[in-house]
């Protein structure tokens, strides 16, 4: 009887280890995979140092700006080609390299920077970081308007399988202690047992609480706390890992560039998206603002007579004939990807922020105005809300909406009893946040 349960629980327990090797295996494998998704060489790092500093502001990897994408241009050009070029294009020309003088028509004789500061070397770590440099991993939503789903080699999928380790790791220990204490009392019965393990301090007292108890109900506690753990993990990863996109940058349906139009054009992003100031949604603007412009903005000397095909799609969009210049009746609004998503459950209203606080729409949503495609900056988790409410000042001083607030404090400057009096710091000038405003209480975010 007792040998049968423990060959068993042998059984038992090599069907745990295999399922813990295959963890640990895809555990390496994610942290492989993870290591090879982000790492470049130091030497490719180097160059896209040199690169953001001195070559974006005219070309992106994956598309054309002023200069061609740069995507792949070591394998149409040679590495010694490339040197020359980058060092010195006007030289390079003049020797009347063919490449040269083709790549220079081609983009319409616009003449590149002369980067003769940068050595030889340098130049080189620029041509690694093109070699190594992979496109983004870009979401793809499965209809338009849904965020995407967690990429499944992530950070968040190497601390579950870490965990799920550790799990099956006691499990197994526990088999371990079980089969050893089957062992014994087979030793018992077979009259063999010479000497028994002095048990310690921590094992005399769980076997007193287990003869104490009655066992079902030993077990059913021990069932409880091991559900109780993880179910708090589980709390825990969903309050900081789900929902969480920070950095989520979908690809959207017309090449619209930030980077153009509020960077170089230095448009107000209020000529765009201008409910910011006035009601809860910034909201993205339609195509008829597109049109104020891009009727007469076709740039066709860039295309070789021929209308910019992304300025096409703002055309087909709005249903309108360039040639003859009359608009159809079948508009169809462009279908923009929304990028920054609150669930239902969190209220939040840009106005408030906006002109009652003074946030610029940069501090949440990060170095728009440089964005080739917008991504979303900030976590917009609950911390990341309550953090700058603690932090901020309000300037109650200055802002019409405040009026009611200051007057109530200057009033009770000098009552001591008074909460309003500890807004003062001690040479006289006021000092409050948000959060002593009453926007930590949960209801003002929460429906
Ligand atoms: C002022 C804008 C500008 C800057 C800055 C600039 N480029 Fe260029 N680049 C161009 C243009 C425009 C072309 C296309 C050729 C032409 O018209 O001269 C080009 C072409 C190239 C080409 C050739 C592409 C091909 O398809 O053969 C390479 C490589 C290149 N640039 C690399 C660089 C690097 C590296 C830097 C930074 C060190 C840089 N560029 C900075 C404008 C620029
Ligand atoms: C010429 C019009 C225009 C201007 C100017 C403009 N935007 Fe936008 N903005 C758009 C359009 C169109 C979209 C939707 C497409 C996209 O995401 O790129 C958008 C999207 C956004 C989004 C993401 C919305 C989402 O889906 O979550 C943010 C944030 C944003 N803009 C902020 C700004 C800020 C900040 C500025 C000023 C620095 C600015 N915009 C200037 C047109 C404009
Ligand atoms: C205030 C004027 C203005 C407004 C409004 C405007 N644009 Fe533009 N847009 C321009 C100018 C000027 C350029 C050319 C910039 C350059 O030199 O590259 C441009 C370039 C573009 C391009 C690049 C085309 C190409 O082939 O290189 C796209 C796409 C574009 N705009 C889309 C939009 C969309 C979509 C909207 C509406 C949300 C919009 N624009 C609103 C002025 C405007
Ligand atoms: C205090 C932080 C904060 C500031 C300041 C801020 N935003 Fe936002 N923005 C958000 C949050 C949070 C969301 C997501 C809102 C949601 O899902 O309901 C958002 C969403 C957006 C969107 C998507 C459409 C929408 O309304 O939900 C656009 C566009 C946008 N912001 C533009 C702007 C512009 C332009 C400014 C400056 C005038 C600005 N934001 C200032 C936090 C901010
Ligand atoms: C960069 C700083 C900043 C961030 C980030 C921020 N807020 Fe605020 N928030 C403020 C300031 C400043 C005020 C104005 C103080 C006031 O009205 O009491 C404010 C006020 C509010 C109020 C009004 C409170 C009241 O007393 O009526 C709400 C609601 C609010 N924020 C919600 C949010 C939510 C939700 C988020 C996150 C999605 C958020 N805020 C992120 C700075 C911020
Ligand atoms: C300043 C605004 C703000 C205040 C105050 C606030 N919350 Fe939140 N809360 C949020 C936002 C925004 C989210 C959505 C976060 C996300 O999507 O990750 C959220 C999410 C949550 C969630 C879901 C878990 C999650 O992260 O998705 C719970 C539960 C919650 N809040 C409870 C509370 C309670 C209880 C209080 C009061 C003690 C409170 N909140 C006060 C802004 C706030």
């Amino acid at each position: 009887m007792v040998k049968h349960l423990i060959k068993k629980h042998l059984k038992v327990k090599s069907i745990v280890f295999s399922i813990v090797c295959l963890l640990n295996l895809s555990f390496n494998a994610q942290l492989g995979l993870a290591a090879e998704a982000a790492k470049l060489s130091a030497q490719a790092t180097e160059g896209e140092k040199l690169f953001k500093a001195n070559c974006t502001s005219c070309h992106a990897m994956d598309i054309k700006q002023v200069g061609p994408a740069l995507q792949g241009v070591h394998t149409r050009r040679s590495e010694e080609w490339l040197v020359k070029w980058i060092r010195n294009n006007e030289k390079l020309r003049a020797s009347g390299d063919k490449d040269a003088i083709a790549v220079f028509n081609e983009n319409n004789k616009v003449a590149m920077n002369l980067f003769e500061n940068l050595s030889e070397d340098q130049v080189k770590s620029i041509v690694t970081y093109f070699k190594e440099w992979t496109a983004p991993v870009k979401a793809k939503p499965a209809d338009g308007e849904t965020a995407p789903k967690a990429n499944f080699y992530s950070e968040t999928t190497l601390y579950i399988l870490g965990f799920l380790m550790v799990i099956l790791l006691v499990v197994l220990l526990i088999l371990r202690r079980t089969k050893n204490s089957l062992k014994q009392s087979l030793k018992e019965i077979e009259g063999e047992v010479k000497e028994i393990a002095e048990p310690s301090a921590f094992q005399e007292k769980l076997a007193y609480y287990k003869k104490r108890t009655n066992p079902t109900i030993f077990k059913l506690g021990v069932g409880i706390i091991i559900l109780l753990l993880l179910a708090s993990y589980g709390f825990y990863f969903g309050v900081t890992e789900v929902g969480v996109q920070q950095g989520y940058r979908p690809e959207q349906p017309i090449k619209y560039s930030h980077k153009i139009h509020a960077g170089e054009l230095q448009i107000d992003c209020k000529y765009c998206h201008s409910t910011a100031e006035k009601s809860k949604q910034a909201s993205v603007p339609s195509v008829n603002t597109c049109m104020n412009c891009h009727k007469a903005v076709q740039l066709r000397d860039r295309y070789e007579g021929e209308i910019s095909p992304e300025i096409k799609k703002i055309y087909a969009a709005m249903d309108y004939n360039a040639e003859d210049q009359t608009y159809g009746n079948n508009p169809k609004p462009i279908r923009w990807i929304r990028i920054h998503n609150l669930p239902d459950h969190a209220f939040f209203n840009h106005s408030m922020h906006v002109k009652g606080a003074g946030v610029t729409c940069q501090t949440c949503h990060g170095p728009i105005q440089t964005m080739e495609v917008v991504e979303q900056y900030s976590t917009l988790q609950m911390a990341w809300c309550i953090n700058c409410h603690k932090e901020r000042k309000i300037d109650v001083e200055n802002n019409p909406y405040y009026e009611k607030l200051h007057a109530k404090i200057k009033q009770e400057k000098d009552n001591k009893s008074s909460t309003y009096s500890k807004y003062f710091t001690k040479d006289g000038k006021i000092d409050i946040s948000p959060a002593q405003n009453g926007a930590l209480e949960c209801s003002k975010c929460h429906y």
